[in-house]
């Protein structure tokens, strides 16, 4: 029997799903754009080292963002203001060779793009030759439009995001909603429509109403990709120590927790120190004779 060309392959094509899909080449923008047409949803997650994005690779996440999070969340800083290009670059390159099929976009930190456009391209040029990575962000909207036009350009595939930007704390002073009132929701919309004429494959919307989330979601024709910003985003994002419950303290409230993994860990680090100071480990089958 002979098989339908490529060409006659109906466009529901469960294979080609992001999530849940066969293939094992990495996935690129032009997959994330398909899977916008498709109307398909599609999860992200960060990552910031080979191990753990090798796990979120096998269980068939599509997207994996090596955010600038790591700042509070792996490096013990208190915000993502102090990340630098080397820290980025290095975790970057560790979580590409951890996975073989999703797509990973480097953060690019504050202090790395904010001077212009050039600067912005030698920083996303480093992160690409170095790291490998298959896409950048970067934050802000109509205010680094420039700089997303020039990363496009030159064949650099941007992923923006607006909305609550994290670099920007200090100015907003805290991590308020953003897009609240009419004013705000006019100029969220302008922001979406700046990076995706500037030619973005995806925006991020952190911290948006969802009502306003959805409005952006239907005008624009790239995928939104949401973190607090309601269910009608096409894509989700989630820090993955908040999802994973690894993160102590307070975590923001459109955080689900999938799993205890600081309790599971901590009674692990427990079960171990009271075998050795009991004398329990090692035992007879870890011992070599
Ligand atoms: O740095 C990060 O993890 C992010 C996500 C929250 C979108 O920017």
């Amino acid at each position: 029997m002979t098989q339908p060309s490529p060409a006659r392959t109906p466009k529901n094509d469960s294979s080609k799903a992001l999530y849940g899909g066969k293939g094992s080449r990495r996935i690129t923008v032009r997959d994330i754009a398909a899977a916008k047409e498709r109307g398909e949803k599609w999860p992200m997650l960060t990552a910031y080292d080979a191990m753990t994005a090798s796990v979120f690779d096998e269980a068939g996440i599509p997207v994996m963002l090596v955010g600038d999070s790591m700042g509070n969340c792996h490096l013990g800083y208190e915000s993502t203001v102090p990340v630098t290009m080397d820290e980025i670059t290095i975790l970057s390159a560790a979580v590409v060779r951890g996975t073989k099929r999703a797509l990973i976009v480097g953060d690019l930190p504050f202090g790395s793009y904010q001077e212009g456009p050039v600067q912005a391209l030698r920083n996303a040029t480093r992160l690409v030759k170095e790291a490998g990575v298959g896409a950048v962000k970067l934050e802000g909207g109509e205010r680094s439009a420039h700089q997303v036009e020039l990363l496009v350009s030159a064949g650099i595939p941007v992923m923006a995001h607006v909305g609550l930007t994290p670099q920007s704390v200090n100015a907003f002073g805290g991590y308020p909603v953003q897009g609240r009132g009419e004013e705000a929701a006019q100029q969220l919309l302008r922001d979406a429509k700046a990076v995706q004429d500037a030619g973005a494959f995806a925006v991020v919307l952190e911290a948006v109403p969802a009502e306003l989330a959805a409005e952006v979601t239907r005008s624009l024709h790239i995928p939104t990709v949401g973190i607090g910003a309601g269910s009608d985003c096409d894509a989700q994002v989630l820090v993955w120590t908040d999802m994973a419950g690894l993160t102590s303290g307070h975590v923001p409230r459109f955080v689900k927790k999938y799993a205890q993994l600081r309790e599971v860990l901590g009674d692990a680090a427990k079960a171990f120190a009271e075998d050795v100071v009991g004398g329990a480990f090692p035992a007879e089958e870890h011992t070599f004779h």
